[in-house]
């Protein structure tokens, strides 16, 4: 007998920074920046932005015209697996909790407008915990914090839903901020974006207590001229401690906002940690330290909510009765 062929499928996560796409649950998901811009002929370039300024969809809410949503998943899945993959595929996609019902169904269209095939819509956190590695439809709870870019978000997941969520704007994108404000306050030297987020990523160890010289360049507010100065590393603990706090506030709101059937259960879990401001070195430990819970961060922390979306594609076939449910799914 001849066997129905398996449409392929395609998990697509949308990030403030990064857009992730995973089309096999053993292989390595493509990671690209979300943003485009347009070339000459003002067609619209994916991921590579040289050209011109880049447009950042979701951050600045473009994400909310059909025409550039259905354009970018195009272009997005077309680089991954080519333009008849995308004709055929089931597509996956996975946006932030913070969208709108409007901005769902946006995206849903615009995803279907591409494909042959079905597609469904998932709440981030739901697929990052399952990308995690957590076992999600179980009556269990399990505590996913999601430190992204823009925001991080802190959620005891059970049964393909939420028994637990909170959110603080206080993302990876806030230690950036506070390391240029501090160094701009402290030593009138503007450093710029990059050169913080440099700094955050190659030298700032929440649970290094060692000192050491941190070369950091910029302008300098008085001479307005091109300059380099030698900072203390611990500086750079310092200057954080606000977003720290705040993530730390958040994720002990959730806690005590948890079921106390389900608290047990998050004792002996731990917290498992996504997103890219996971990979901030020490959070671990300082999350670990002030809540009493073991904190551990999850593998490919920026790819797992692509990687959760394949998860819950199957799932999904398996549970129909939990879709109809549906906390866990946007349409
Ligand atoms: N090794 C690292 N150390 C510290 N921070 C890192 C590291 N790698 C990435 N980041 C930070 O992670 C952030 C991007 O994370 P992520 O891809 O999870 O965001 P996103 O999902 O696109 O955003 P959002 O969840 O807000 O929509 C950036 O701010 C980046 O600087
Ligand atoms: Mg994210």
């Amino acid at each position: 007998m001849l066997k129905k062929p398996v449409r392929p499928v395609i998990s697509i996560s949308l990030g403030n920074e990064n857009t992730c796409i995973a089309l096999d649950k053993d292989k390595n998901a493509l990671v690209e920046m979300s943003a485009f811009s347009l070339n000459k002929d003002k067609k619209m370039l994916v991921g590579s932005c040289a050209e011109n300024e880049p447009i950042f969809p979701i951050r600045d809410g473009h994400i909310c015209d059909f025409e550039i949503a259905s354009e970018y998943l195009k272009q997005f899945i077309t680089k991954s697996c080519g333009k008849v993959g995308t004709y055929f595929s089931n597509i996956a996609v996975m946006i932030p909790d913070s969208f709108s019902r409007f901005q769902r169904e946006i995206i849903y269209e615009a995803a279907k407008h591409i494909t042959l095939g079905n597609v469904r819509i998932f709440d981030n956190i739901i697929a990052t915990a399952s990308g995690a590695g957590l076992e999600i439809d179980r009556p269990y709870g399990n505590m996913i914090v999601d430190i992204g870019a823009t925001k991080t978000t802190a959620a005891v997941v059970s049964m393909l839903g939420t028994a637990a969520l909170g959110y603080t704007k206080s993302g990876a994108y806030a230690f950036d901020e506070a390391i240029e404000k501090y160094i701009f306050m402290k030593y009138s030297l503007k450093t710029g974006k990059n050169e913080a987020e440099r700094l955050k990523k190659s030298f700032l160890d929440l649970s290094d207590e060692s000192e050491y010289a941190v070369y950091v360049k910029g302008k300098s507010l008085e001479s307005l001229l091109p300059e380099g100065i030698d900072i203390i590393s611990s500086e750079l603990k310092g200057a954080v401690q606000e977003p720290v706090e705040n993530i730390i506030m958040t994720i002990r709101q959730v806690l005590s906002s948890t079921p106390p059937e389900l608290a047990g259960d998050v004792l002996e879990s731990g917290i498992t940690l996504a997103g890219g401001g996971a990979l901030i070195k020490g959070i671990d430990s300082k999350i670990e330290e002030s809540t009493g819970v073991k904190t551990r961060i999850c593998e490919n922390p920026i790819a797992c909510c692509a990687k959760g979306g394949l998860n819950l594609l199957t799932i999904c076939d398996k549970n129909i009765y939990m879709l109809e449910k549906g906390s866990a799914f946007g349409l």
